[in-house]
């Protein structure tokens, strides 16, 4: 499973982007709201963040197929590199999917609840569909056995589009996510952190200092190698 960062906040995309291996950054009218600031300069400082063979996904609010037809077509242009314009599922998304990918422009589905829904984008030309995992489960319906539908039925079909699983808020969701076979994650900063955090690792490196400098003091192994 590849990671992606669910978030339209430049020091966070900054910080996660130097240390962990992302494939790339997911927005949303929500995130972008958020960092109240103009949304252009916004999404083109994540570009130039993640650099041009990242994957960026970028949502729409047109209403009309025609309308987020106009707009995928001005974000593209704007953002370049490894595009993706985010387009809720409804009837007007399924036509402006279908026109997009007509224009060679990525596509990815998102507000994903159910794997019909996901089946249906897939087969309008949707290259990703992101299903919601936390919003399911908070109606206590299943996030990750939803993933896992998607993911076979997709297989079963032979179908190209990815599960690009998103809306997670713990760890537990994001390791199940990855078993039930989706193809990325998108997830918050904080949970990148959660992610790789573990008391008995910070124990183990508190111990490998704490032994070494009874021996060797202060110096490190480069010092060993001038
Ligand atoms: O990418 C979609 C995601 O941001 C939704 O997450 O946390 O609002 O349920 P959430």
């Amino acid at each position: 499973m590849k990671y992606l960062i669910d978030s339209g906040n430049i020091k966070a995309i900054e910080h996660i982007s130097e240390f962990y291996p992302i494939e790339g950054v997911t927005t949303n009218p929500t995130l972008v709201s958020k960092e109240k600031t103009d949304f252009l300069p916004l999404i083109k400082k994540i570009r130039s963040i993640i650099g041009e063979d990242a994957a960026l996904h970028v949502q729409t609010t047109a209403k009309t197929a025609e309308d987020i037809l106009e707009e995928a077509r001005g974000l593209k242009k704007a953002v370049g590199g490894q595009f993706y314009v985010k387009i809720p599922i409804n009837e007007e998304g399924l036509k402006a999917a279908s026109m997009i990918k007509a224009e060679g422009i990525g596509v990815t589905m998102t507000a994903i609840f159910t794997s019909q829904q996901a089946l249906i984008a897939a087969r309008a030309g949707a290259d990703f569909v992101a299903p919601y995992v936390n919003r399911l489960d908070n109606i206590n319906a299943d996030g990750v056995g939803t993933v896992a539908e998607i993911a076979e039925l997709f297989d079963i079909y032979s179908l190209d589009c990815k599960v690009l699983a998103a809306s997670f808020k713990n760890v537990k969701q994001i390791s199940e996510t990855a078993l039930a076979g989706a193809h990325c994650a998108t997830i918050s900063p904080e949970l990148f952190r959660q992610a790789i955090s573990h008391p008995m690792t910070d124990n183990a490196i508190e111990g490998f200092e704490r032994d070494w400098k009874s021996v060797y003091g202060e110096k490190g192994v480069g010092d060993f190698l001038l």
